[in-house]
C-alpha cells in the first residue's frame, strides 16, 4: 500500500514540473555552466530575490538537478544538463514559462474545463486560441515555429529513410512550420522544389531558413491560414499535411482534407501525404494518449486511431493508396482523390 501511495504522490506533484520550468525559463543551468556559481552573482544574473532563488536550488537538489558542493556555491548535475540551451531536442525551450513551451503548458491549468465541455483550455487560461496568440504577438509565434523546428529535427530522418520522396515535381507542405522538414527533403532531393504555407511568424521563419541554407530559389513562401490561401504550384504535386490533422478537431480536419482533395482534383498527378503519430497498442500508446489529452486542451485537436484518420480521409472524397509505420510509429499515408466527382 505504501509504496502505491507513494507512487500516487510522485504523480500528482505538481511543484517539481514548476520549479524545473521556472529554473529552465530563468536559464539558471546556462549561468552556472559559464562559471557563475555563487549565489549571489547567480542571483544577480538571472534577475532573482537571492534568499528565494537559494530555496529553489536547494529544492531542484534534492530531485538530483543542481548540487551544492560548499555554502551557496551550485554546479550542474547530469540532471540538469536538459537546462542547457542547445541541449538535444530543445528541451529547455519547451520548458520557458516566457514562451509558447510554457505557455502551451499552463494552458493544461484548464483541462477542468475541456474536459466538462470538449473546448480547448488554451482560450480559457490565456484568453484568445494558441494560433491568434502565435499571430499577435511575434516572441510567441516564433518561440512556437522554433519549437516545431525541434520535432522536425526529431522526426526528419525517420522519414526519409520510410518514404521516397520524389526527384521532380513541388512538394507543398501545407502548415509547413519553419521549414526544417520540407529543407532536409530539398537537400535531400536535388530535383525537387517546395512551397510551404503558414501563419505569419513561421512562414517568416521558413523564408529565412531557406535564405540561410542556399534554398530560397526553389522555394516559395505563402504566408496565411489554410482556410483562406491555398498554393498553386505547377506540374506535378506532392501536398504534405505533417502534424497538422491532429490540431483540428474532426469539423475542421475534414475542411483541410477537402482543400487537399480540391486540389488533387484539379492537378491529375497529385498525391497528398499525411504524416503524424497515430494512437494504436502497446508502448507508443501511453505516449499517444498523452497527447491526446494535451491537443485537446491546446486547441481541440486529438489524436486520432488508423480507422479514424481513415474515416476522414474518406469522406473528403480522399482515398488512401499507401501506408507505412516507421519504427517509432509515425504514420504515413499516401492518399489520392478518389475520382467519384
Ligand atoms: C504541429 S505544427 C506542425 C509543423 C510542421 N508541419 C512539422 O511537422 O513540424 C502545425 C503547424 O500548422 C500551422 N497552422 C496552424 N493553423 C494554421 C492555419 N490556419 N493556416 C496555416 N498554417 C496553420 C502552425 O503554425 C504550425 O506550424
Amino acid at each position: 500500500m505504501q509504496v502505491h501511495v507513494a507512487k500516487f504522490q510522485d504523480m500528482i506533484d505538481l511543484l517539481t514540473p514548476w520549479a524545473i520550468r521556472v529554473a529552465a525559463t530563468l536559464r539558471i543551468a546556462d549561468r552556472i555552466a559559464e562559471g557563475t556559481c555563487w549565489l549571489p552573482e547567480l542571483a544577480q544574473a538571472v534577475k532573482a530575490e537571492p534568499a528565494a532563488l537559494r530555496r529553489l536550488l536547494v529544492f531542484l537538489e534534492t530531485r538530483g538537478i543542481f548540487k551544492q558542493v560548499q555554502a551557496d556555491r551550485f554546479q550542474l548535475t547530469p540532471l540538469s544538463e536538459p537546462l542547457l540551451e542547445g541541449s538535444p531536442f530543445g528541451m529547455r525551450t519547451w520548458l520557458d514559462l516566457d514562451a509558447m513551451g510554457g505557455r502551451m503548458d499552463m494552458a493544461l491549468g484548464g483541462l477542468l474545463h475541456s474536459i466538462r465541455t470538449g473546448e480547448a483550455a488554451y482560450p480559457q487560461v490565456h484568453g484568445q486560441t494558441m494560433w491568434q496568440d502565435t499571430i499577435d504577438n511575434a516572441e510567441f509565434g516564433r518561440s512556437y515555429a522554433d519549437l516545431m523546428a525541434t520535432h522536425a529535427q526529431w522526426v526528419t530522418p525517420e522519414l526519409l529513410k520510410a518514404y521516397r520522396f520524389p526527384e521532380t515535381g513541388t512538394l507543398v507542405d501545407i502548415g509547413g512550420g519553419s521549414g526544417a522538414l520540407l529543407s532536409a527533403v530539398l537537400k535531400a532531393r536535388t530535383g525537387l522544389k517546395g512551397i510551404l504555407l503558414d501563419l505569419p511568424e513561421a512562414a517568416a521563419a521558413a523564408q529565412q531558413r531557406f535564405e540561410r541554407e542556399g534554398l530560397a530559389e526553389r522555394v516559395t513562401v505563402q504566408a496565411g491560414s489554410f482556410f483562406d490561401v491555398w498554393p498553386e504550384p505547377q506540374g506535378q504535386a506532392l501536398y504534405m499535411l505533417s502534424w497538422v490533422l491532429h490540431d483540428w478537431p474532426d469539423a475542421d480536419a475534414l475542411r483541410i482534407l477537402q482543400r487537399c482533395a480540391e486540389a488533387l482534383r484539379t492537378c491529375q498527378a497529385g498525391r497528398l501525404l499525411i504524416t503524424e503519430h497515430l494512437i494504436g497498442e502497446g508502448a507508443q500508446r501511453k505516449i499517444a494518449t498523452a497527447m491526446d489529452l494535451r491537443l485537446l486542451a491546446l486547441c481541440a485537436g486529438r489524436e486520432r486511431t488508423p480507422s479514424e484518420m481513415e474515416h476522414l480521409v474518406v469522406g473528403a472524397q480522399l482515398q488512401v493508396v499507401e501506408r507505412r509505420v516507421t519504427a517509432r510509429g509515425i504514420h504515413i499515408l499516401g492518399c489520392q482523390f478518389d475520382g467519384k466527382c
